[in-house]
């Protein structure tokens, strides 16, 4: 597994000339691919051509590691992302992520399209992740441990950086983005969620619900990565509100929430040490 991520980190420095070094790490989700329209690209590739990097087969992701300057930082941005829905194990989900830390990103920085579960949240609103419930099967952990990434037990007392999250909510305070804040719970989908499912996940402390994030964020951990993460909410999961979800509905409140999302994230990227 070591060789195979230092085989595709290798092949991706090669592709730059070994001249450029990011600092952050961005996973874009679905819908959210914007945020590179404000990026400064130095180099694209696509993930077909990455060795050992799985291949997306989502329509609305479109597979690309883009190398470029955000905000005056130098970031590498996932447009498009591995779920376990599509088949892909958890390896080759978190497979980018372990990509990214070898090429010496510092933090990583996750959006995600989710349903919103309190009763306070309206669609396109955005909410600064504070902690997580993985209800997905399995998480990228299991088995072996890779010594080289990460030790045995990790904690995950603070899997959302505290400090992150603070400046995350003063930027919002600052441009009037009116974010909130909560427990986003990862389930495995494709399928969305009953009521009864949506019912059950509020009453465990959730606020939020979506398909993806938190086998990145796991990963991350591992390695000592501090994470920030945020949701768009696309559609309302509390009861009274619930409406039959279409992927295009999911879409346009995404498209939406992107300035606003595109902004705190290049402000907090701006900010970091
Ligand atoms: N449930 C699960 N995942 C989602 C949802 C949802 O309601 N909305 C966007 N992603």
């Amino acid at each position: 597994m070591i060789n195979a991520l230092q085989e595709a980190a290798d092949y991706i420095r090669e592709q730059m000339n070994h001249q450029y070094e990011p600092e952050f790490g961005i996973i874009l989700g679905t819908g959210l691919g914007a945020l590179v329209e404000d990026l400064e690209i130095r180099h694209s590739l696509n993930y077909s051509d990455i060795p050992h990097f799985p291949v997306s087969t989502v329509e609305s992701h479109s597979g690309k590691l883009i190398f470029g300057d955000l905000g005056g930082r130098r970031v590498m941005v996932m447009q498009g992302r591995f779920h376990y829905y599509e088949g892909y194990n958890m390896e080759q989900v978190v497979f980018p992520v372990r990509v990214m830390k070898l090429l010496g990103i510092k933090r990583l920085f996750v959006s995600n399209a989710a349903g919103g579960l309190h009763p306070d949240f309206n669609t396109s609103d955005l909410m600064v992740i504070t902690d997580h419930i993985n209800l997905q099967p399995t998480n990228p952990l299991i088995g072996k441990n890779i010594n080289e990434l990460g030790p045995r037990f990790p904690d995950m007392s603070e899997p959302y950086e505290e400090t992150m999250i603070q400046q995350a909510l003063n930027i919002s305070e600052e441009h009037r983005l009116d974010v909130r804040t909560g427990v986003y719970v990862s389930v495995p989908g494709p399928m969305l969620e009953t009521k009864a499912e949506y019912k059950y996940l509020s009453t465990i402390g959730a606020d939020a619900v979506g398909m993806s994030t938190v086998p990145e964020v796991i990963a991350a951990v591992h390695m000592g990565l501090p994470c920030f993460a945020v949701s768009v909410i696309t559609d309302l999961c509390v009861p009274g509100k619930i409406k039959k979800v279409i992927l295009q509905d999911i879409l346009d409140a995404a498209a939406k929430a992107e300035p606003k999302m595109t902004l705190l994230i290049r402000e907090l990227v701006k900010i970091q040490d």
